[in-house]
């Protein structure tokens, strides 16, 4: 993170009224440069968030900063930011170009520079060939990236994206999270983007928001989040995660149905003091003896990995993934026993 970031929230809440509490309290800082993912469950805030950052909501309270200097009182077209909205409506009476240009018409740049740029802009959403058909001849995705090239255009200091890739399949959503990475690095443009989809924050983002009732619950890299979330919620949104009731041992070790294991977040708890420890389901691996008793109910295909779920000899429900490689043959009773994989960095989370 830079001595001044981009852009700041202090302490912003947004209050729709009738108990409707929309943000928390937000601090965030970005980075000039950086791609921000704000990932959480369905309404949890994250259009709202960047509707305040773009000028279309004020906040209840708290203040948005802009290189440090207040940008609360600015309207959406006086603030150095573009949204590509959720609904990224097009002009559906206008063609792919008009579309694309319309930001640079409206601000009645020449017209030579309005095509060499609208020519540059579809290039890089790969739509160079399409300048000339209507937007009702396109398809949803190709509408998206006639939203996201018509934000880029502009150069904005900052691209707001909400929810940019929702109306792809998954191969091409795929294809377009890499285009848009690699849009970014290109531009060099702060990207903020919303989604609720976890993969797609992990696979783009140099550091996600994870948010939850109106609260960021913890932000920071997707490799950090993943290794070390700060919350249970965090826990169980990023990735699958295995939350198992377990108690301190007292000497830097926790015990959670039949499996007594080390990890650092139990050290500073007493003997008996109840936790709650993190298992990923490719942090256990089948062994032939001296593990804990683990009965298989269900088997699913992921293709690469196979994903047991089951019961240990408490009843405490688990998930575990396997990679197909090495799945043994499975025991006609479906009991195996369970250890924890060499390398695995399992958590405790205190109660
Ligand atoms: N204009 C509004 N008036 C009243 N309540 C609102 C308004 N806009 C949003 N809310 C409420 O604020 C909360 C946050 O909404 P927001 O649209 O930010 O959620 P979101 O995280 O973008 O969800 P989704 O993933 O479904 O798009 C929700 O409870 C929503 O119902
Ligand atoms: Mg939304």
């Amino acid at each position: 993170m830079q001595a001044e970031p981009l852009l700041s929230l202090r302490g912003v809440s947004k209050d729709f009224g009738g108990g409707v509490l929309g943000l928390c309290d937000i601090d965030l800082d970005i980075a000039k440069g950086e791609f921000v993912s704000l990932l959480g469950p369905s309404g949890c805030g994250k259009t709202t968030t960047l509707r305040v950052i773009a000028g279309f909501e004020a906040p209840t309270t708290g203040r948005v900063l802009l290189e440090g200097a207040e940008i609360g009182h600015l309207p959406p077209n006086r603030r150095p930011v573009n949204t590509v909205f959720q609904d990224y409506a097009v002009f559906p009476h206008m063609n792919t170009a008009e579309n694309v240009g319309f930001g640079l018409s409206v601000r009645r740049l020449p017209q030579a520079e309005i095509g060499r740029r609208v020519a540059a802009a579809l290039d890089l959403v790969g739509l160079a060939d399409k300048a000339a058909r209507p937007v009702s001849a396109l398809s949803g995705g190709q509408r998206q990236r006639v939203a996201l090239a018509r934000a880029i255009i502009c150069e904005p200091k900052m691209l707001l994206l909400d929810e940019p890739l929702s109306a792809l399949d998954a191969s091409l959503r795929e294809q377009m999270q890499m285009e848009l990475k690699n849009l970014q690095a290109r531009l060099g443009t702060t990207f903020v983007m919303v989604t609720h989809d976890q993969t797609e924050a992990l696979s783009i983002s140099d550091r996600i928001a994870v948010m939850n009732a109106g609260r960021i619950e913890q932000m920071a890299s997707p490799a950090e989040l993943y290794d070390s979330p700060a919350t249970r919620f965090v826990a169980g949104f990023i990735g699958a995660m295995n939350l198992l009731p377990a108690r301190a041992t007292g000497d830097g070790r926790v015990e959670a149905t039949g499996l007594t294991i080390t990890a650092p977040g139990a050290q500073g708890l007493g003997s008996g003091a109840a936790a709650t420890l993190g298992l990923r389901p490719e942090d256990m691996q089948i062994v032939a003896t001296g593990g804990a008793a683990f009965r298989i109910l269900s088997t699913v295909f992921h293709g690469s990995s196979l994903r047991l779920i089951g019961e240990t000899a408490s009843g405490i429900g688990l998930k575990l993934d396997i990679p197909r490689i090495d799945a043994p043959d499975l025991p006609a009773d479906g009991v195996v026993q369970l250890s924890l994989r060499p390398g695995a960095r399992p958590l405790v989370l205190p109660d």
